[in-house]
């Protein structure tokens, strides 16, 4: 650590913080970004720089970094009831009205919501219906759970597991038993040339039906699926692909879970990116622009044949084993519902569509780049793609880090990004103004620029 950073919050920050997702090597040798404040879609560190939030902090905070509403909804709510629990038949309004207003919301026909505090929890209670619901039905033999390679789910235990990327799984000996990976539907890495978007939907939902027969049907409860897949590095499926994937699911009695954590609430331009595919998922998960990330919290929806079939069972158990302490808090669902009602009067999905253009075209403009490989994305969510040859596809040594390069060098101009592997991946906030977007886009182009050249391209 250098030693003027000893005592400094940097200092503190190094000998009292473990950072999740961070190399601790690293960081003891870095230190930490202290980031002081935000306004609109900006933020500020204390060292008084100020740059563009990208990314909406870690794909969540969808209005931005100084939402009044959302601050009074917190703040009178704390004042009235700070807390109470969900547990056992008590509940506080917010969290009726909060019910209430998802299920009108919902993609699909859904009978209830169940709340937590994170992604993860969410779907780590999505997993768990799912064996509880085959268990109540006579089933409890069907209980594998099918996820993609490079779905991001969430880091606790099942949800990791469910997780198809190698660094949440490296050094905890993950996945756990029962989780089972089918390929990510990435048209520019795993699409042959003599393919059509169609043939290659069709081709992926057949190693689906050939992993679930090689397994045997009756073992598999649920598979999940991302609507366009986010720290995987925002890939959108090809034409057909959830259509396909459906039929096979619904032949098998599949339960198909919708984990809409980074697509709800707009972001693609659509309310739920299930509406994006015409997905008929049987629970959805959505968190993170629930509450715009001003509280934690993450909701469960879950349909009705699921409901009914879980309710007669808790009855033999007097109770449904599961839950916790701040699912349904009544400061986070005050919250979420102000978040709720804030889309609705922004009419968000139109404004997405309105301003998307700027991003997806701005970015697409990148194409010609010797070292751009595949620019991709819908709505407000995007993916710059490198690549050390064109023509073969072939990525950058990891080891260049040239997402991250062009990352550095676009945080010099002041707007925040982050490099996933060989991709730079954009989410801002989902009130940026068009004029926002083009900065970044600049900043971006300015830095491809620069890296593209220090490479001798
Ligand atoms: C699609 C998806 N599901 C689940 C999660 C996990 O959410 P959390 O970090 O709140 O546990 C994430 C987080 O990025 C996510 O992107």
């Amino acid at each position: 650590m250098p030693s003027e950073m000893s005592n400094s919050p940097q200092g503190r920050d190094i000998r009292s913080h473990a950072h999740p997702q961070t190399n601790f090597r690293a960081h003891e040798k870095i230190g930490p970004m202290i980031i002081e404040s935000g306004n609109g879609v900006r933020i500020r560190d204390t060292d008084g720089r100020t740059f563009i939030d990208g990314m909406a902090g870690l794909w969540c905070t969808a209005l931005g970094f100084s939402e009044r509403r959302l601050m009074d909804a917190a703040y009178r709510q704390m004042q009235k009831l700070p807390y109470t629990q969900t547990f056992a038949h008590r509940v506080s309004e917010p969290v009726i009205d909060l019910a209430e207003t998802l299920l009108q919301h919902a993609p699909v026909p859904m009978s209830k919501v169940m709340f937590q505090a994170s992604g993860s929890e969410a779907v780590d209670t999505a997993i768990k219906l799912a064996w509880y619901y085959f268990a109540a039905i006579g089933k409890p033999e069907k209980r594998k759970i099918i996820g993609r390679l490079r779905a991001y789910h969430g880091t606790t235990i099942a949800a990791a597991s469910l997780t198809g990327l190698a660094n949440m799984h490296n050094g905890f000996a993950l996945p756990l038993p029962g989780f089972l990976h089918v390929s990510c539907p990435d048209t520019y890495r795993g699409m042959r040339e003599s393919e059509s978007e169609a043939d290659y939907s069709e081709h992926l939902a057949q190693e689906l039906e050939a992993l679930i027969l090689a397994e045997g049907p009756e073992t598999i409860a649920a598979f999940f699926a991302e609507p366009v897949m986010g720290t995987g590095g925002v890939v959108v499926p090809p034409d057909g692909y959830f259509d396909a994937v459906q039929r096979v699911l619904r032949k098998y009695d599949i339960l198909f879970v919708a984990d809409e954590v980074i697509c709800g609430f707009g972001r693609t331009g659509q309310y739920w990116g299930s509406q994006l595919f015409g997905l008929q998922p049987d629970m959805l998960t959505c968190a993170k622009g629930l509450s715009s990330a001003y509280f934690p919290i993450s909701a469960l929806m879950i349909n009705d044949r699921i409901y009914q079939a879980v309710a007669d069972f808790t009855q033999s158990f007097n109770g449904f084993g599961h839950g916790y302490t701040y699912g349904g808090h009544p400061v986070g669902a005050a919250v979420a519902l102000e978040a709720l009602r804030l889309y609705d009067e922004l009419d968000i999905c139109a404004r997405v569509r309105e301003i998307a253009p700027v991003l997806q075209q701005g970015l697409r403009a990148l194409s010609g780049s010797p070292i751009v490989g595949d620019v991709r994305g819908v709505g407000l969510m995007a993916a710059v793609e490198f690549v050390e040859d064109k023509a073969s596809r072939r990525p950058f040594a990891p080891e260049a880090n040239v997402a991250g390069r062009v990352a550095d060098a676009v945080k010099e101009r002041g707007v925040l990004l982050r490099a996933l592997g060989q991709t730079l991946v954009f989410s801002p906030p989902l009130v940026a103004e068009k004029d926002d977007i083009a900065e970044i886009v600049s900043a971006v182009a300015d830095s491809v620029a620069l890296v593209q050249e220090q490479l001798g391209r």
